[in-house]
């Protein structure tokens, strides 16, 4: 057995040296030190040994196995090295070659527009006030002086979840859970944007869309705080020349109640397809807070007041950057997002 053990590793030293890839002494490590391989059949010939001679045996084979091992690392970092030297040779690197520019990714045009909304807003003074996306009825309606059998709720198809829940049709109950949340006797000034959902699908109605919502109370508020803050803002999203009119309305939650409408951008007023040959586009509504609503949430109407407005950002966005139909804000197509 000692002889066959000295043959054994004669011959792994010898085609250990031969071998000239990584491949090929993987084979060679299966070949000798493997589960299967040669020096593991030795070994299970040991049980046919005198006990005397078995430990002897048992010593030289592991001997012979640290031996190899040692020899396979050595050649496997050799080989290695090899490689790389090789590789580095045949591969040539330009580097006056141009960098490849990494795609940058940018804003959607309903982010950039809803930004420039907070911004103008926060410039004044407002915060950003939230709420969630499935909603109560009790806020989403009742609350705002719409209660269940009220006709003005018609004027909202939405979706229910059950009954009483229901995926906000406005970002108007964040009106409610602002004031719910508020001390009376301190003003509340916020904004509040988020996504809102109506049963309505064609080029200018989505079944989901983003609404900001206004809402200021405070001792002494008129319609001329509405009208003053209403005019700035639309002067900066569009520019001091467009023209900003205030048109009678109905919203069961403020009295009296506006509509807001601006010179057509896309015929400056004169008339269009647009515009519908009247020269003007509604852009929010608006009003003074309804005294039922100030006490429904908590506030007394005999010491302060408010006004809310409600706009769609979609629709600003279309007549700021000229786009036609508003599902193209949601079909992804990057020829279209590239743009912005
Ligand atoms: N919530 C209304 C809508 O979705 C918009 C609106 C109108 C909001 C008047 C208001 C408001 O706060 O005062 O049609």
């Amino acid at each position: 057995m000692e002889q066959q053990l000295k043959e054994l590793r004669e011959s792994a030293v010898i085609e250990l040296a031969k071998a000239d890839s990584l491949d090929m002494l993987n084979d060679l490590r299966v070949k000798y030190l493997g589960k299967k391989g040669s020096l593991t059949s030795i070994l299970r010939g040991m049980g046919a040994l005198s006990a005397e001679e078995r430990p002897r045996i048992g010593q030289i084979v592991n001997e012979i196995r640290a031996e190899l091992e040692g020899v396979i690392e050595a050649k496997g970092t050799e080989l290695k090295e090899a490689e790389l030297t090789k590789r580095l040779a045949s591969e040539r690197i330009d580097v006056t070659l141009p960098g490849r520019q990494p795609s940058e990714g940018h804003r959607h045009p309903l982010t950039l527009t809803l930004e420039r909304i907070k911004e103008i807003f926060m410039q004044l003074g407002f915060t950003v006030a939230e709420g969630p996306e499935v909603e109560q009825d009790y806020y989403n309606f009742e609350l705002l002086n719409l209660p269940k059998d009220h006709p003005a709720r018609d004027m909202q198809d939405s979706f229910y979840i059950t009954e009483e829940i229901l995926l906000r049709t406005h970002t108007s109950p964040i009106q409610a859970r602002t004031m719910q949340a508020a001390n009376p006797n301190d003003p509340v000034k916020i904004i509040a944007p988020g996504k809102v959902y109506r049963r309505d699908y064609d080029a200018t109605h989505s079944p989901m869309f983003t609404q900001v919502e206004g809402l200021l109370i405070d001792k002494n508020i008129s319609f001329a705080d509405l009208k003053g803050t209403l005019e700035l803002f639309i002067h900066q999203m569009f520019g001091d020349n467009v023209g900003v009119r205030f048109r009678p309305s109905f919203f069961p939650f403020t009295e009296p109640s506006a509509e807001v409408d601006i010179s057509c951008v896309i015929c400056g007023g004169k008339g269009c397809r647009v515009c519908k040959g009247t020269g003007w586009l509604e852009i929010l509504g608006s009003g003074m807070v309804h005294p039922n609503v100030l006490k429904m949430n908590n506030f007394d109407p005999e010491k302060v007041s408010g006004f809310a407005f409600g706009m769609g950002v979609e629709r600003i966005a279309m007549l700021l950057y000229g786009i036609d139909d508003l599902r193209l804000f949601y079909d992804n197509d990057l020829r279209f997002l590239r743009q912005f």
